[in-house]
């Protein structure tokens, strides 16, 4: 009987300490991943301009996956398709952004898009835990989803072999590695593996839609509070309407700003927002008028700016109402452009950062799907 199991890598076995801990110092392996950054050597690995994707051995504490599906960044993929030029048939557009994730992989060890900074995540399956981890909620063999960014995993591109442009990921074959403070999802049994994974890109968005929405409704009890999504029709958009919706019923007003006609449709089928403005999120001028029109002459409480494309920061700002809150889940934003723009116009108003992040965002964005037949239904159809 041939042995078809995999071969077990040998794991560096340097001091390990458990977790939550300090990092540790250079050379020594430590549950944030260090020890695979090479330039600069010994730094956190999502700032390193390289990071080590040599897999031969693992050190304590990583869990090496075999990649079967890049999830790209929407930001990212939109980038590399505009940057690979136009005139350009489908399949040389694919071949374009296959070929860009690929250089970026060789050169840097991880897909860390070099304009815009931004990454996405994987599926694949579990080959091996080196010792050292804790909370395990999988075995070797199982299926999962990363929910850190790939501009900070390791990772290994052996061969590219579908481009879906339609969701941004693309079916590879492959390995990467996972820290100890990476979290993951194992992929639920009752949802298609592209939908979860669709889902899971986002899954920051909506549980923090759901606070500032609740928080925002608990502090005007007279007021109907009014929320403005930018990008609306497109995947984080549509999951930060629903929860609006969700979360503040008819205390709130929903707005969604969508450029593309037929997600803007798509968008109003789903019955989420009181109003969608077919309007360009990159156009501040024009928004601001859109969501005057659409909210009786006020600004908005609270802006998400969920779009793909950089310029879009000065629509949320100028749709914001004094001490209103805009808030950036999308990569495409600019840190400057945000801040030196509202000094600029003299806005009053808190500017947030979208952390990917949230404690329990991947069964609240994945349960969205389980409560939301409709939203699931469109997820299926563009995403599946
Ligand atoms: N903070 C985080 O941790 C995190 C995690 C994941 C993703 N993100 C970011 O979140 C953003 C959205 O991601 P996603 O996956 O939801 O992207 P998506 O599905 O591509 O949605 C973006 C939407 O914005 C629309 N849009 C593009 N340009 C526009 C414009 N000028 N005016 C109005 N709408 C416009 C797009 O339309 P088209 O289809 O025509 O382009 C699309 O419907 C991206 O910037 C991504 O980088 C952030």
């Amino acid at each position: 009987m041939p042995d078809n199991r995999p071969t077990l890598r040998p794991v560096v076995d340097d001091f390990f300490p458990s977790l939550p801990a300090s990092i540790p110092p250079p050379g020594v392996s430590d549950p944030f991943g260090t020890q695979r950054a090479l330039e600069p050597k010994g730094g956190l690995p999502q700032p390193a301009r390289r990071v080590d994707n040599d897999f031969s051995r693992l050190f304590m504490g990583e869990m090496l996956v075999a990649v079967e599906t890049l999830n790209v960044d929407a930001a990212s993929f939109r980038q590399m398709e505009d940057a690979a030029g136009a005139g350009l048939s489908e399949a040389e557009r694919d071949a374009a952004v296959a070929g860009a994730v690929v250089a970026t992989v060789r050169e840097r060890g991880k897909q860390h898009n070099p304009v815009t900074g931004s990454g996405g995540m994987l599926l694949g399956r579990v080959l091996q835990l080196a010792p050292g981890r804790v909370r395990d909620v999988v075995d070797v063999g199982d299926r999962i989803a990363s929910l850190v960014s790939l501009s900070l995993t390791p990772l290994r591109i052996d061969q590219v072999k579908a481009v879906r442009r339609a969701s941004a990921q693309i079916d590879v074959e492959g390995e990467a590695v996972l820290f100890a403070s990476g979290a993951y999802a194992k992929l639920p049994p009752d949802l298609p593996e592209r939908l979860a994974l669709a889902v899971l890109d986002v899954a920051g968005a909506a549980p923090q839609v759901a606070r500032l929405v609740a928080q925002r409704i608990a502090g005007e009890p007279t007021r109907v509070v009014t929320v403005v999504v930018l990008g609306a029709g497109g995947k984080s958009g549509v999951l930060c309407a629903a929860e609006a919706r969700r979360t503040g019923g008819a205390r709130v007003k929903v707005i969604g700003v969508e450029k593309h006609a037929p997600f803007a449709s798509d968008l109003r089928g789903l019955g989420v927002c009181d109003v969608v403005a077919v309007t360009d999120a990159c156009d501040p001028i024009a928004v601001r008028r859109a969501v005057l029109e659409a909210n009786g002459g006020e600004e908005a409480d609270l802006v998400f700016s969920c779009v793909n494309v950089p310029d879009a920061e000065m629509s949320a700002v100028l749709a914001t109402r004094d001490r209103g809150t805009a808030y950036f889940f999308a990569m495409s934003t600019s840190f400057t452009k945000a801040a030196l723009g509202a000094e600029g116009v003299g806005k009053d108003i808190d500017l947030m950062i979208g952390n990917g992040f949230a404690r329990g965002h991947a069964e609240h964005s994945l349960g969205m799907m389980r409560q939301m037949p409709a939203i699931r239904a469109l997820f299926e159809e563009r995403y599946g």
